[in-house]
């Protein structure tokens, strides 16, 4: 049984209250066959690494490319890993449109991140135009040449493949679509990055209970980076639970 990785990105959502009762939930709904990261607000981090313990990772959704600095509003890597974070998100789509992160700051983030023990979850995806033309596996391709470090440690490394357009949006590529990314990437990371193991490749992009086990159970899919679906305990333990079952399957 390969566990499956449920990853909830909780974006500009979310407070104290909400959270704790949030994490209640989801730490009674653990089992075996899963592992399970928020990644909440980062002012929430150091407040909810006593309810986690451990028995979840916690993750942040950006870090700065350096380690200090002038940088007014920004959070570094080793700040989030001194605060009790154990991974990050970089290269989201919604950072890449709203603060112009190219791929080579995306690279960099990645790197700070590992300096400082934090596991990465590295976001690729194309946009609705892209994917209209027909250009999905050359833009993955260039995402995954320009952003991804050279140099990776073994197991320490999580990427997500989100296509833009299914973000928030209800949106799904069909299963075929999904396994044929999932295989291109895999495929290019064997060849390009041998020495860093197996990386689990996540999908995202409207993850829902209702479609999160057949996704899962897609060859390939290591497992979901969840939105929307993560804010509420009643969605995002199905989602675990379809976690489970795939795992299982
Ligand atoms: P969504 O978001 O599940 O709400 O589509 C996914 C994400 O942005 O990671």
């Amino acid at each position: 049984m390969r566990r499956k990785i449920i990853a909830g990105n909780w974006k500009m959502y979310g407070n104290l209250a909400m959270a704790q009762d949030l994490i209640a939930h989801i730490v009674m709904h653990r089992a075996a066959g899963m592992h399970v990261i928020i990644c909440p607000p980062a002012a929430l981090i150091p407040m909810l690494e006593c309810d986690i313990q451990d028995r979840l990772g916690l993750g942040a959704q950006d870090c700065h490319m350096e380690d200090e600095g002038a940088f007014t509003g920004n959070l570094s890597a080793q700040l989030l890993a001194s605060l009790g974070a154990t991974h990050v998100i970089v290269g989201h789509s919604e950072r890449r449109q709203y603060q112009h992160e190219s791929n080579q700051d995306v690279c960099k983030k990645a790197q700070a991140a590992l300096r400082h023990q934090l596991i990465p979850i590295l976001c690729i995806g194309e946009t609705e135009a892209e994917y209209d033309r027909g250009q999905t596996e050359a833009t993955i391709t260039t995402q995954l040449e320009e952003s991804l470090p050279k140099k990776l440690p073994p197991e320490r490394f999580i990427l997500a493949y989100e296509p833009v357009w299914a973000i928030g949006t209800g949106k799904v590529p069909t299963p075929e679509e999904i396994t044929a990314i999932h295989e291109t990437i895999h495929h290019w990371l064997a060849k390009n990055r041998p020495q860093a193991g197996t990386i689990p490749v996540l999908y995202g992009g409207s993850v829902k209970p209702d479609n999160a086990r057949e996704i899962m159970q897609l060859p390939g899919v290591d497992g979901v980076l969840v939105g929307g679906a993560s804010l509420e305990a009643g969605s995002f333990t199905a989602i675990m639970e379809a976690g489970e079952e795939a795992a299982k399957a």
